[in-house]
């Protein structure tokens, strides 16, 4: 077993004392379970599927799973911590391939796999964790295996049309929403239903809370998005600018584009010379930051993400006014308004 801490703190301010404690203790059982569940049958294998989980990582998306599970009547249910590693290891696995796609170098403050090792290891490291996922999840049922296996379909798909542009006549705000509820969306809803359904809350709600982390998971992609142009240093345990230099079209920089071309400002053309294209030349990656942290734009991004955070919370009508309501309130703000 490697000695990797559970993260200290919650990823999440939760103020019910009770609930915290709670979310803790189950979140250090999640960790240790995550751990041996990462293992291989041989040293290689563990030493490279275990890389990235012990670089850290907010563990945002198995803490959903035991927050939405306090909905339910038996939220101390052991398919409750089940769900939560699925989730996380089918997330683990998509980081080794994205990093992949996104020639990115640093993740969680690590080495990314590909950088480490190589394209070979990274890919099929994250096709040895989405397989583990996947037996983890038959313990689970068949219809948890359904939803995984769809959830995945989506996240998959999602990725995968990032890499093409829209189609003739199709808006490409509309089309990046639809990559981002896909490659992220889908997998945030899937934890809060999978929390909802192990910890037996009822059929409504197990609805409302996956609509809530479908729109949550988009948001929080939104979010990340708006993170790679604004932040400043790379505290995210990424490097800022990866998607201007890999010409990833993101809402800040679709808004800004929009905007660009109705204007007659030479800063903005110069923006939209830039914003055509990957941009390999440091130099021009940091000038369109510059140019992009001044416009409106990064104003208006935010602006539609607090407004999804919004919609998300009203869909929580449906839960009594419980410390459990109020900590996915708090979820749903802290992703819209988060900073790293
Ligand atoms: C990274 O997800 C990929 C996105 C969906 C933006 P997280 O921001 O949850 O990554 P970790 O797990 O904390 O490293
Ligand atoms: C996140 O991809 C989505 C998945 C990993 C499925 P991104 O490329 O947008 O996220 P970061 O910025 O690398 O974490
Ligand atoms: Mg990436
Ligand atoms: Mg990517």
């Amino acid at each position: 077993m490697s000695s990797t801490p559970p993260p200290a703190t919650l990823a999440l301010p939760v103020t019910d004392d009770a609930l915290a404690a709670r979310l803790r203790a189950r979140m250090e059982t999640v960790e240790k379970l995550l751990d041996g569940h990462v293992e291989g049958r041989t040293a290689y294998v563990t030493e490279a599927a275990r890389h990235l989980l012990a670089a850290g990582g907010k563990r945002f998306r198995p803490l959903l799973v035991l927050l939405a599970s306090e909905t339910g009547e038996h939220p101390d249910s052991d398919d409750v911590l089940t769900a939560a590693c699925v989730v996380e290891i089918t997330h683990l696995g998509s980081l080794y391939h994205d990093d992949v796609m996104d020639e990115a170098a640093l993740r969680r403050g690590a080495d990314s796999a590909n950088a480490r090792w190589d394209n070979l290891v990274a890919i099929l490291t994250g096709d040895f964790l989405f397989a583990r996922s996947s037996e983890l999840t038959s313990r689970l049922g068949a219809d948890a295996v359904r939803i995984q296996a769809e959830t995945f379909t989506r996240l998959v798909e999602g990725q995968i049309m990032e890499t093409v542009p829209p189609a003739d006549g199709e808006d490409p705000l509309e089309h990046y929403l639809e990559v981002v509820a896909g490659k992220t969306g889908s997998l945030i809803a899937t934890s809060a239903r999978y929390g909802a359904r192990f910890g037996g809350a009822s059929r409504e709600v197990e609805e409302a809370l996956a609509a809530y982390g479908e729109i949550v998971g988009s948001a929080f992609q939104l979010s990340d998005d708006i993170l790679d142009i604004a932040s400043e240093s790379d505290d995210s345990g990424k490097t800022p600018g990866t998607d201007l230099r890999e010409g990833v079209p993101t809402l800040p920089t679709l808004m800004a584009q929009s905007a660009c071309r109705s204007s007659t400002d030479p800063a903005d053309a110069r923006l939209l010379e830039l914003l055509s294209g990957p941009i390999t030349d440091d130099g021009e990656v940091e000038e369109a930051l510059a140019l992009l942290r001044a416009h409106p734009a990064m104003e208006q991004a935010r602006d539609y993400v607090v407004a999804r955070a919004a919609e998300a919370k009203a869909l929580l009508e449906i839960l009594p006014r419980t410390p459990v309501r109020t900590a996915l309130e708090s979820f749903a703000d802290l992703v819209a308004t988060r900073t790293g």
